[in-house]
């Protein structure tokens, strides 16, 4: 029937999503402006441009759009029967201090071509369809990745959201940004206020094994664990020039072993840990710093695995911290003086697994769009990075598509995806919420 030959419109869909990316092609945080990269930090002046783009452009084609107390926006396009919420798809507008713009971006201008490709082919669903905007999936600007679907899901406590604080400079908090923007909205953050059918996301894969085997889409099955720490650890300010090894307590030293030592207990479990952020005070080239915090992200698929590569964490940095050499490196044997160590366990994203009709509904649905290569040119694959998706699912039937990306690259300026490969993404997109609504 109609329905299964419906098309997305590749120039419409880039033209579209570059035309939004000119808000936040800025400066970056002292580098310089490049052609693809994408500085849009949630809820800055640039992501209020986009979300108000957003509003208008899904209102201008019939959506009824709401706003909730977590910046969340949900436009809804009514369907034959309006008895049942709307399947959604969506993602976030948001991105990394040096982002690109494809993530998050890619699976809300989608959401949004898929309205209108519905519209003008004078579809009508027969449950509503829709396209969300997350708040702050990034985690970037205010430290706790996918905030505000877990908000929604009623996985984070709104008060715990609205009062997290902006990593720079430190100043505002959430609700006051949402506040200033205009995207403090007035439906409760709930899933039970804003209902979904289901949830599917389309987004770059964001490593490179879809490039790499040669496959067009990512039938995603699930998403790997994670946790953030932040490690604090004191030693005391002293003179560099004037404080010999065995006087000084050094917390970037202390500091630095940690890391390497994460690193190798990660490695020895098919774990990731990585550290992005480093603070060190006082911050002066001739005394020694006295005081560090670090943060700590650790991955795996398991989350027994993420729990042991904790536990050894926290067993071996006091001891790290109190002087004894498990990092492997070789201090000359020269005793220093003893720092200690905090650990504070900031968020934490099981391992989750995806809903069986939607992965089966993106399976059909790209084998449809691929056509008889669909197989060969399809595989399951486990999201290594956590997306909004992680918490739609515990509320409602959720999957995502994924789609290769240029070596892998993400969290990077010179993050790229074919057009071609954006408009199949776009195109499985429409033809799972498609095979959802007709569920
Ligand atoms: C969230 O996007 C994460 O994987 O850090
Ligand atoms: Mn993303
Ligand atoms: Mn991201
Ligand atoms: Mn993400």
């Amino acid at each position: 029937d109609a329905l299964k030959s419906l098309k997305v419109n590749k120039k419409r869909l880039m033209k579209d999503l570059h035309h939004t990316c000119q808000w936040g092609t800025g400066k970056r945080w002292g580098k310089a402006e490049t052609e693809t990269g994408m500085t849009r930090l949630a809820l800055s002046d640039s992501d209020k441009q986009a979300r108000d783009w957003f509003v208008k452009t899904t209102e201008d084609l019939g959506c009824k759009v709401t706003v909730d107390e977590m910046g969340n926006i949900f436009a809804v396009r009514p369907g034959l029967k309006n008895d049942k919420p709307a399947t959604f798809a969506g993602s976030h507008l948001d991105t990394q201090p040096t982002g690109g713009r494809y993530d998050g971006i890619l699976g809300v201008h989608a959401g949004i071509e898929m309205i209108k490709v519905l519209n003008e082919n004078w579809i009508e669903t027969e449950y509503p369809v829709g396209v969300v905007n997350w708040t702050n999936e990034e985690g970037a600007r205010f430290p706790m990745s996918m905030s505000s679907s877990g908000v929604w899901a009623g996985s984070i406590p709104l008060a715990a959201a609205h009062n997290l604080r902006e990593v720079h400079p430190g100043t505002a908090t959430m609700a006051e940004e949402l506040s200033r923007i205009g995207y403090l909205g007035s439906v409760a953050a709930s899933h039970e206020a804003t209902l979904m059918a289901a949830h599917f996301e389309l987004h770059i894969e964001q490593g490179p094994l879809l490039e790499m085997a040669n496959k067009k889409v990512g039938v995603v099955i699930g998403v790997q664990a994670y946790k953030w720490l932040t490690v604090n650890v004191k030693g005391r300010d002293t003179h560099t020039g004037t404080t010999d090894l065995k006087s000084r307590a050094d917390a970037l030293l202390a500091a630095s072993k940690m890391i390497l030592h994460s690193h190798r207990l990660a490695t020895a479990h098919n774990a990731l840990a990585s550290t992005g952020i480093l603070n060190l005070k006082p911050g002066s080239t001739n005394t020694v710093p006295g005081d560090v915090s670090f943060s700590l992200d650790i991955r795996a698929p398991a989350d027994e695995t993420v729990a042991s590569v904790l536990a050894l964490v926290q067993q071996d940095f006091p001891k790290i911290a109190a002087g004894e050499n498990l990092s492997g490196l070789n201090d000359g044997g020269t005793p220093s003086l003893p720092c200690t160590v905090s650990i504070t366990e900031d968020f934490d994203s099981p391992a989750t697994t995806f809903h069986a009709s939607c992965i089966d509904a993106v399976t059909r649905a790209a084998q449809r769009v691929l056509g008889p290569d669909g197989k060969s040119l399809t595989m399951e694959m486990t999201s290594g990075a956590g997306h909004d998706s992680v918490y739609t699912s515990k509320r409602c039937p959720t999957s995502m598509i994924f789609i290769p990306c240029r070596e892998g690259m993400s969290h990077n300026p010179e993050e790229f995806c074919k057009e071609e490969d954006c408009a199949i993404g776009a195109e499985v997109l429409l033809h799972s919420v498609l095979r959802f609504d007709r569920m």
